[in-house]
């Protein structure tokens, strides 16, 4: 089994799990037959059987045409329009990979922009980029998100300035809409190649549209192993037999737990490749559960980087939270500890001993002492890291996350609270159409 779900520290019984099982196999079926809240964002469920072949194999020409037109690929988007890619990629190249050479990587260098509000990030890029050869793919499904607008205005001037109006429309790539919103309406006018994102998909769960498959594509990643990799989640992850599905058990062990008491969850990673894996998956559940005064609130962790810091916290602090540990268990490398004839720091103990293997005693080291320190962990095994098991686990995480919003009563395909700010900001920055609110809260201010 390519990943898999250990409870043994969990500080559950597995009966207690299968006491709810009808409640699960309830919501599976509401989430599989479409029939349950937010229905009308479950394109993502059976994706895997509904693609289309047609806008596949554009993706794929249009990574190779990044490929050999570009130095660089700047990726304009956020949330759910940047996290998938950044994590794919992140995980499955080099921690160094903009920094290697263009023979080792055979891809473009990838950069992200339009993820925050920061003048020095842009301005910084942009000079970085100043004598590149240039890619940019915008990624906005509304085509409105303030961010990504401001961070397309400058890379669309740059382009323009430096290939001619004509040159840069070569060089934009657009996911969006398939005909509607701001992006759709630019993209047609300037003649831009146009991707799309389903209207029933939304950002979270959009990671094996074009909104993922293009970034990842185009850094040179194998997108036909990664989504049979999420054709085989859908099919193993609908499997009724509770002991051989490790998705059911992951989404009734986290509602589970949420309802003994606990209210934070820590997603754990071992190795820096998977931390952008961890900031997906904290906006997937953050963005999904957290509603009506609901939900576990998802925190990520890097050990052992993150032991000597948070470490503390966990296992000393106040025992309102649970771990959810993943586990690469092949190495990921051969290199080993040397040897030193004054061994001063007496660390010649370990000469000779795999980094990968010392990293296993700290994970293993760690999870005992959080368990006596009263941290119930469940532990997310994967085979490998390749871009199979990814596409499996994304798919895992989102059907796990769909269910645990059925059994926790919430709509997990909706962001209403994330209006809030969006209002005052605009307000405050004097929009039009804002003027009653925007007197109200500079009163405040
Ligand atoms: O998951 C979501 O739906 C959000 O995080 C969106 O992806 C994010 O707000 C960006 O929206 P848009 O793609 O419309 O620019």
């Amino acid at each position: 089994m390519s990943i898999h779900f250990d409870l043994s520290y969990a500080n559950i019984k597995l009966s207690e799990l299968k006491n709810r099982f009808d409640e699960l196999s309830l919501a599976n079926e509401k989430l599989m037959k479409k029939t349950g809240i937010g229905n009308d964002f479950l394109g993502w469920v059976d994706y895997p059987v509904q693609y289309d072949e047609r806008e596949f194999s554009r993706i794929k020409q249009a990574a190779k045409k990044i490929q050999e037109n570009c130095d660089a690929l700047v990726v304009i988007g956020i949330g759910g329009s940047y996290l998938g890619a950044k994590a794919v990629i992140s995980a499955l190249t080099s921690p160094f990979y903009n920094e290697e050479p263009r023979v080792k990587r055979n891809a473009p260098k990838i950069y992200f922009a339009g993820q925050n509000i920061s003048g020095k990030y842009i301005e910084n890029l942009l000079a970085l980029l100043e004598d590149q050869d240039v890619c940019v793919n915008v990624v906005s499904k509304s085509g409105t998100t303030t961010e990504s607008a401001i961070a397309f205005r400058f890379f669309k001037e740059f382009l323009e300035r430096k290939y001619g109006k004509d040159g840069a429309k070569d060089r934009i790539f657009i996911t969006t809409d398939a005909s509607k919103g701001a992006l759709k309406f630019m993209a047609t006018k300037e003649g831009y190649e146009c991707f799309v994102i389903p209207d029933d998909i939304g950002g979270r769960y959009s990671v094996f549209t074009a909104v993922g498959l293009l970034p990842i594509a185009a850094a040179g990643i194998d997108i036909d192993a990664f989504i049979a990799g999420e054709k085989e989640g859908y099919e193993d992850y609908q499997n009724p037999n509770f002991d051989d599905n490790p998705c059911f058990q992951y989404a009734l062990y986290r509602n589970v737990l949420y309802n003994s008491g606990k209210n934070i969850e820590i997603l754990v990673d071992y190795d820096p490749s998977l931390e952008y894996i961890s900031e997906w998956w904290k906006q997937l559940f953050g963005e999904s559960d957290g509603k009506d005064g609901k939900g576990l609130f998802p925190v990520a962790v890097h050990f052992s980087t993150d032991l000597h810091s948070m470490g503390q916290m966990i296992q000393d602090g106040p025992k309102n939270h649970f771990e959810t540990v993943l586990v690469i268990d092949e190495e990921q490398s051969e290199i080993k500890v040397l040897h030193d004839d004054a061994d001063l720091e007496g660390l010649n103990y370990l000469a000779g001993k795999k980094i990968d293997a010392i990293n296993e005693k700290a994970f293993k080291g760690t999870l005992l002492a959080h368990v006596d320190g009263g941290v119930p962990n469940g532990i997310i095994h994967l085979k490998k890291l390749d871009a199979f098991t990814l596409g499996k686990l994304i798919y895992f995480f989102e059907k796990a996350c769909g269910l645990d919003g059925y059994l926790l009563g919430v709509n997990p395909f909706n962001q209403p609270g994330v209006e809030a700010y969006k209002k005052n900001m605009f307000a405050l920055l004097h929009k039009p159409g804002y003027e009653a609110l925007t007197t109200e809260l500079e009163e405040r201010l």
